[in-house]
Order: C-alpha cells, then sequence, then structure tokens
C-alpha cells in the first residue's frame, strides 16, 4: 500500500520483484500480524512467545516485536506521554508491516493503549492480515503480580503517566480474540490463540 503520502518530497515508491506472495511461497505460509494488547503485566510478552515457540517449532517463520525490547533500540527516544505513545505505536505498526511484507508470522506486544492507533496500525494492511488480540488480565491483577515493581513506584508518584493508574487503557471493542490472561493458564491460553489462526486461515498445521 503506498497511499500516504512523504512529508518529504521527490520520493518515489520502489515496488520490489521479489514481492510478498514469492515470499510467502518459499516459506509455505501466510505472514501476518497478531496484534497483542493489554495492560502492563497483563501478560502480552509472555504469551507473544510462547506463541511463538510453538510456531516455531511447527516449522514457521516468526518474529516477536516487544515494548521493553523496542524501547531500547528503535523508540528509545520516545517516553510515555501521550504523543510519544502515538509515535510509538505509529513506528510499530509500521515495523509489523514490513515484517509481514516478507512472509512472517509477527507478533507485537505492546501496551498500544489507544484505540485509534491500534486502528491506524490495523489499516497499513489487508483485511484479515490484522488480528488483534486483547490480553484481558484486570489491573488489579496486574498490580498484584507488579512483575517489575512499576504499579508500586506509580503508586507511589515515582512514575507519571503510568497505564491503568494515571494514564488511560482504552479496551479493544471487537478484537478478534480475547484471551484471559489473567485466569487462563498459559497453555490454555496459547491453544487459544493457535486455533484461532487456524480458524482464520493464517496457519494450516498445527
Ligand atoms: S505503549 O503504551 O507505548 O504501548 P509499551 O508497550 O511500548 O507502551 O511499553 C510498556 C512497558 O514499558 C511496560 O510493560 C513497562 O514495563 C514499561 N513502562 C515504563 N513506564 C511506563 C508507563 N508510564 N506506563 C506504562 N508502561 C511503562
Amino acid at each position: 500500500m503506498t497511499d500516504q503520502f512523504p512529508s518529504s518530497g521527490n520520493i518515489t515508491w520502489h515496488h520490489a520483484t521479489v514481492t510478498q506472495a514469492r515470499r510467502e511461497a518459499l516459506n509455505g505460509h501466510r505472514g501476518a500480524i497478531l496484534w497483542l494488547t493489554g495492560y502492563s503485566g497483563a501478560g502480552k510478552s509472555t504469551l507473544a512467545h510462547a506463541v511463538e515457540a510453538h510456531l516455531h517449532q511447527c516449522g514457521y517463520r516468526t518474529f516477536v516485536l516487544d515494548g521493553d525490547n523496542v524501547r531500547h533500540g528503535l523508540c528509545s527516544d520516545l517516553g510515555f506521554t501521550p504523543e510519544d505513545r502515538v509515535e510509538n505505536i505509529r513506528r510499530v505498526g509500521e515495523v509489523a508491516k514490513l515484517f509481514m511484507e516478507a512472509g512472517i508470522i509477527v507478533l507485537t506486544a505492546f501496551i498500544s493503549p489507544f484505540r485509534a492507533e491500534r486502528e491506524r496500525a490495523r489499516s497499513l494492511v489487508e483485511q484479515g492480515d490484522f488480528i488483534e488480540i486483547y490480553c484481558d488480565c484486570p489491573i488489579k491483577i496486574c498490580e498484584w503480580r507488579d512483575v517489575k515493581g512499576l504499579y508500586k513506584k506509580a503508586r507511589a508518584g515515582q512514575i507519571i503517566e503510568f497505564t491503568g493508574i494515571s494514564s488511560p487503557y482504552e479496551a479493544p471493542e471487537n478484537p478478534e480474540l480475547i484471551v484471559n490472561t489473567g485466569t487462563t493458564d498459559l497453555a490454555t491460553c496459547v491453544q487459544q490463540v493457535i486455533s484461532e489462526i487456524k480458524q482464520r486461515g493464517i496457519i494450516e498445521r498445527v
């Protein structure tokens, strides 16, 4: 899709000779974006990596884009103001699209708190290529787990604009899949994702 205009002029789109379809044929499966969203500590990264491990084992080409990791490199200049989160998710959406065009099943694990930004990421690719997975874990459980100790700091006022405490999270209204990562064990969550993407024709063998 080339319908977005670059802010600088004199830029033309170069069409690849090796297309997404040819890459997918080589890989033996489609590319897709599995977009996980939910609070910090909801289990997005854990689920993304567990699904990836399963898919990899079955011979699928995969990659996980993880919030904490991406913020060490590509997005190391960004913080957690609403504007920076918008830019974070804009970049991640574009990178996920590139991975998908490479024929890879890319899993993204970002809070991605704003509906509009998730919809924008979705709009970058064809319908059916973007699977929104809501890791539905109540904030109380995330806070109780507090794996990184960040909720405690946020409550103490040491972190400003913390999602769910002092910054909003807009839950998906119509995600392709809701996984109750607060109450369901990991293996079951993985199976739910695998059967969803199988049913949607993204993968065949499991
Ligand atoms: S997003 O809102 O822009 O999508 P992202 O997923 O990249 O966030 O990063 C979230 C991770 O950054 C959290 O899991 C947590 O470890 C850390 N973090 C640090 N500060 C904050 C904050 N103010 N709000 C939420 N997460 C934060």
